[in-house]
């Protein structure tokens, strides 16, 4: 697997240290508050792991899976619920927890959907952000990691054709894998 790595853009030191960061401000942020942290499946879920257990306040978590990509590396531009929230967040201050905002299709039509549920708040916290790519304009994150160029990258949850996701570190992927 990591023969097909071109090079490595975000180490798992640098990942470490911004999640942290991560987590320290969001606990100063939601003290007093009712956290929901919802992690969009499947790309969050490494990110999500490492940024709840870096949040030193209550929180509870909750999963959604919508689809806005196919097997490949472009955006087909529809987003549908694959996977419905558990918890009615009436009430829940939602913070989304998103491993890259591109486009910022699925961002914009998630926190649009989750609005008509009446949660207390609703914010955004991205890994890793490009903005080059961004085709939406209302939507923006309070939280964001990384700010990457227009590149393809895996790991740390990022899949190309669902694998590389358990890779530790980010990568940028040799060519010749996702063009043949
Ligand atoms: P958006 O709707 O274009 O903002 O799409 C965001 C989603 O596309 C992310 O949640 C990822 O699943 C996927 N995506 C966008 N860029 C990359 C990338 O460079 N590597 C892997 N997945 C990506
Ligand atoms: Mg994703």
């Amino acid at each position: 697997m990591k023969e097909d790595i071109l090079k490595v853009l975000l180490t798992q030191q640098q990942l470490a240290q911004k999640v942290k960061e991560l987590g320290e401000q969001i606990t100063k942020d939601y003290q007093g508050k009712k956290l929901l942290l919802v992690s969009v499946l499947k790309g969050s879920v490494i990110f999500m792991a490492d940024l709840m257990r870096s949040i030193d306040t209550y929180c509870q978590i909750d999963f959604l899976n919508v689809s806005s990509y196919g097997s490949g590396t472009k955006t087909s531009g529809t987003v549908k619920i694959i996977k419905d929230l558990d918890i009615d967040i009436r009430g829940y201050d939602v913070l989304i927890v998103e491993d890259i905002l591109d486009s910022g299709m699925t961002l914009s039509y998630i926190k649009k959907i989750l609005m008509e549920r009446q949660p207390n708040s609703i914010k955004i916290c991205t890994l890793l952000d490009k903005p080059e790519r961004r085709q939406v304009t209302d939507v923006k994150a309070d939280y964001k990691g990384f700010v990457i160029p227009d590149e393809f990258v895996v790991g740390y949850g990022l899949d190309f054709d669902e694998t590389y996701r358990n890779l530790p570190y980010l990568g940028a992927l040799k060519p010749e894998v996702y063009t043949v």
